[in-house]
């Protein structure tokens, strides 16, 4: 395949921009050239691609003349200051904001799940949050499978998902606490170091964070189910990179763990680990997937398939993925590539 698409990121600099044209390089996406995109910023900023330096640029306007593809990962004002604009000069749009999920001209998308819904678009494709991700690959194939009717879940995000301010947060005031010195919080509500905070983005006069609202409407969306019943509580933990879930389904059908484990290991995109059992003995060596196993991997892990015993017919799994990957930059690409 030849090199001969213009790719534009917006938000070049960032966490899931970053990733973004790591993901790019890797999967051998066509390149012809790379435009990589911030705010303005004093100092001359480079990203590095194919073994070159490229000067990141302001975004403006004209940035999008002759793009044939802009991945946006430059948060909602970027999105809502320039995405459709990027759309008007021609470009195909992939948006990792939450500004236009909702919109039904806009299609929500991951590939393994809804690619189908594709079709409808008008130039502008959305990525879904990186928890709905992880959550609809673990849940589709079960929902196709047995019917799922609930879904109960319980999310424990990592520090990554808040972008990159919130690493060097996580690091620096878990150094100070552990000189017994002061470190205020910025980017976090409260002290994320040594803690759990059961607050992600605002909250709304229901008392639900705008994270666990996203959870349930965009599944919603992808299953195109909108009475789908979802509850979520959606948690920041002191993790560096990979968000986790317990997730509780309840479904129509009868079914056993490991026909649940069979239909996952079946699913693209999914991988189980879920040795319960120590292996030979070996207490070591029984496994289940955690968030430094998934950081730097493209898979969805699931593990601790279990009965719900307190249903009918109910599961519990333990779901694990790298959400600058999959729940973003690779979800993207992957779109990407389907488009082009
Ligand atoms: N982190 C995740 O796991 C994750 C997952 C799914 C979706 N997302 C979404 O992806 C987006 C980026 O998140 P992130 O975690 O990568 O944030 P981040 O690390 O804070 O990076 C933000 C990037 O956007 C750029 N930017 C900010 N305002 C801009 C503007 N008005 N015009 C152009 N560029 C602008 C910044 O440029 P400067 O360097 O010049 O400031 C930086 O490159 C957000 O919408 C977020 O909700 C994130």
């Amino acid at each position: 395949m030849s090199d001969k698409y213009i790719v534009a990121v917006v938000g070049a600099t960032g966490a899931v921009g970053r990733e973004m044209i790591r993901v790019l390089e890797e999967r051998k996406f066509p390149v012809k050239t790379l435009v990589p995109l911030a705010t303005k910023k004093k100092n001359r900023r480079t990203v590095r691609f194919k073994g070159k330096d490229i000067t990141v640029k302001v975004t403006e306007d004209a940035s999008f003349n002759g793009v044939d593809v802009t991945l946006f990962a430059g948060g909602d004002n970027a999105s809502k200051e320039f995405a459709w604009e990027a759309v008007r000069r021609g470009s195909i749009v992939i948006d990792n904001s939450s500004t236009f999920r909702m919109r039904p001209d806009v299609p929500l998308i991951i590939p393994e799940v809804n690619i189908k819904h594709i079709q409808r678009h008008q130039g502008l494709i959305a990525n879904p949050n990186c928890s709905t991700i992880q959550m609809c690959m673990a849940v589709k194939p079960l929902y196709e499978k047995l019917g799922v009717t609930r879904i109960v879940v319980s999310t424990y995000q990592a520090v990554s998902g808040k972008g990159k301010a919130a690493g060097e947060e996580l690091k620096k005031q878990t150094k100070a606490l552990a000189n017994n010195r002061k470190y205020a919080p910025k980017v976090f509500p409260q002290q994320i170091s040594f803690n759990c905070l059961p607050h992600i983005d605002i909250f709304n006069a229901a008392g639900n964070t705008l994270e666990e609202v996203k959870i349930v409407e965009e599944t919603r969306k992808i299953f195109s189910n909108p009475q789908l019943p979802i509850s979520a509580t959606c948690v920041r933990v002191p993790v560096m990179n990979g968000h986790a879930q317990s997730i509780n389904i309840q479904t129509r059908k009868r079914s056993s763990v490991d026909n649940v484990r069979k239909i996952l290991s079946r699913s693209p995109g999914v991988t189980v680990v879920d040795e319960p059992d120590p292996v030979d003995g070996d207490e070591k060596r029984r496994t289940y997937p955690t968030p430094l196993y998934a950081s730097g991997k493209d898979e969805v892990y699931i593990g601790r398939v279990r009965k719900d015993l307190s249903v009918e017919y109910g599961f519990n799994m333990w779901c694990v993925a790298d959400n600058l990957r999959k729940g973003a930059a690779l979800n993207a690409v992957q779109i990407a590539e389907f488009i082009f």
